[in-house]
């Protein structure tokens, strides 16, 4: 898939805020600093698109962004990052829970997990409240371009190999790396594939029968 145009249209902190449209949508969420900024901007090929940060807490909203005026990648803030202070913790998370939760036009989640990192408890209780509640994602493993080649497949395998403890079966899983690139086409087929599939919710300016 090429994408010819992509715009950020609305920030907010309220899922009931988001844009009214029925499109397909496919949110980026992870740990803070893990990369999905970055991820967006690679994807889309428009560097200032989404604000990056070497400071994790960059991202504090709901960010859509419409892709050739037919779907949405949309970046949340992240998760887990401790110096945030508990309050504003509690209420990222309530951000991050009722948009995952109430947003039906929400065909995939794309879960992003540092490459270079050991599985940890935050990520892991993360998939499993996703699987508790039936909501569909995938793993990204971003930033490979830090590691070797062969440092990347041993990690990641090692990743993967304790979700296996845990899940009968995996979720997709994307290598990226949003310095070279890599990646990029494989996460847009899928994007495309997924896109071909009726949307989770009803047009509200589409009168009922
Ligand atoms: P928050 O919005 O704070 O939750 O962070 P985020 O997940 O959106 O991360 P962001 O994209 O802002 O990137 C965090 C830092 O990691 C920045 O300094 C990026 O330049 C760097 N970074 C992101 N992706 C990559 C990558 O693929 N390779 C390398 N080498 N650095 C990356
Ligand atoms: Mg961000």
């Amino acid at each position: 898939m090429n994408i010819n145009s992509a715009k950020f249209e609305i920030s907010n902190s309220n899922v009931k805020k988001c844009p009214a449209t029925c499109k397909h949508e496919y949110a980026f969420i992870g740990r803070s600093n893990v990369g999905k900024s970055s991820l967006i901007n690679m994807l889309t090929g428009h560097k200032g698109l989404a604000m990056t940060s070497s400071t994790p807490g960059k991202t504090l909203l709901i960010n859509h962004f419409i892709i050739n005026d037919e779907w949405y990648i949309v970046d949340l803030p992240g998760y887990g990052y401790a110096q945030r202070g508990k309050k504003q913790q509690a209420e990222i998370k309530k951000i991050i829970e009722d948009y995952i939760l109430e947003r039906e036009q929400m065909t995939n989640l794309f879960l992003l997990i540092d490459s270079r990192h050991n599985p940890q408890k935050i990520d892991l209780e993360f998939m499993e409240w996703l699987g508790e509640n039936g909501v569909p994602f995938s793993i990204v493993f971003t930033k490979l371009d830090k590691l070797s080649s062969a440092a990347g497949k041993i990690q990641t395998a090692k990743y993967l190999a304790v979700l296996k403890e845990q899940w009968e079966e995996l979720p997709p899983v994307f290598y990226t790396s949003s310095t070279d690139r890599r990646g990029r086409q494989e996460l847009l087929d899928y994007i495309e594939e997924l896109n071909k599939l009726p949307v989770g919710c009803q047009d509200e300016s589409t009168p009922e029968e």
